[in-house]
C-alpha cells in the first residue's frame, strides 16, 4: 500500500498555511489514530524556515506519513523537528519514513547535514538508515555533503546555552537571563565561553564578574 503514497512538499513562504496543506492537516487530524506518539500536523504554524513533506495516497485520501523540518540556509543544515509514519500501526506502510528522508536529502543535495534529537524508541531506526552518533549527547546526524566535528561541537554549545536559560528562568533568575542575553549580544561573552558550564550556581558566579 505504501506504493500508492506520493510525496508532496510544502514550503511556508509566509505565515499563512497554504490551502493544500491546510486540507491535508484536516485529513491528518481525522486519521490521528493511525499514528503513534508524534503528530507533525498538530499546532501547525508557518514561517519561512519550515518545510513539510507529506506522504499521501490521493486515491484513498490516506495520510501515509509526515515529516516537518527546519531549514538553516546560512549554515546549510536541516533539523528534523517531527516525523511520523503510518507504519507504526500498519506494516503495509513500511518504507515511508525512509522515503520521506530520502526526498529531503535529494532536494537539499548541497546542504552539509541533516540532524535531529531522536526519541529513545526511534533512535535505532535512524542509526539503521545511516544516521551517525558523532559523540554529541543529544543529536544524531546524517551527512549530506560534508560534516565537521566542529559543527557538532557548535550545536552542543547552543544546546547548553538554551538549557542554562531555561534553568535560570525556572529558578526565577530572570535578571540573569537578561544579563546573559545582553552580554552575548554585545559579544562580551560567546556561547562557546559558557559551553562547559552546567549549573545555575556556576553561571550566576560567572555573570557576577561582569
Ligand atoms: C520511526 C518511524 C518514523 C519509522 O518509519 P517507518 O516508515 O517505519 O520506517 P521504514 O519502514 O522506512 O524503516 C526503515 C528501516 O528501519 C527499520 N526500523 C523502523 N523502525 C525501527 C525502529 N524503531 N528501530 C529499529 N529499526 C527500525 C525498518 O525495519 C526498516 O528496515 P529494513 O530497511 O531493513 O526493512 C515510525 O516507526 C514512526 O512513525 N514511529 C512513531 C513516531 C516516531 O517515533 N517518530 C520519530 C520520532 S524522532
Amino acid at each position: 500500500m505504501s506504493e500508492s503514497c506520493s510525496i508532496y512538499r510544502f514550503d511556508c513562504n509566509d505565515e499563512e498555511i497554504p490551502p493544500n496543506l491546510q486540507y491535508l492537516i484536516s485529513i491528518a487530524k481525522q486519521q490521528k489514530i493511525a499514528f503513534k506518539d508524534i503528530f507533525p500536523w498538530e499546532d501547525y504554524s508557518c514561517s519561512s524556515d519550515i518545510v513539510s513533506y507529506v506522504a499521501f495516497d490521493p486515491g484513498n485520501q490516506v495520510i501515509c506519513g509526515w515529516i516537518k523540518i527546519i531549514v538553516f540556509p546560512e549554515d546549510k543544515r536541516i533539523y528534523i523537528s517531527l516525523l511520523s509514519s503510518r507504519s507504526s500501526t500498519d506494516p503495509n506502510y513500511r518504507g515511508i519514513g525512509t522515503k520521506l528522508i530520502n526526498n529531503i536529502i535529494s532536494d537539499f543535495r548541497d546542504y552539509n547535514f541533516i540532524y535531529l534529537q531522536p526519541t529513545f524508541k526511534a533512535r535505532s531506526f535512524y542509526l539503521h538508515i545511516g544516521f551517525k552518533d558523532y559523540g554529541s549527547p543529544y543529536y544524531l546526524f546524517k551527512p549530506i555533503a560534508k560534516i565537521e566535528t566542529s559543527d557538532v561541537q557548535k550545536l552542543d554549545n547552543e544546546y547548553n546555552y538554551n538549557l542554562l536559560i531555561i534553568a535560570l528562568e525556572s529558578e526565577g533568575l530572570d535578571r540573569y537571563v537578561r544579563k546573559l542575553e545582553r552580554l552575548i549580544d554585545k559579544k562580551e561573552l560567546s556561547i562557546n565561553d559558557i559551553a562547559n558550564i552546567k549549573t545555575v550556581d556556576d553561571i550566576v558566579l560567572l555573570l557576577n564578574t561582569f
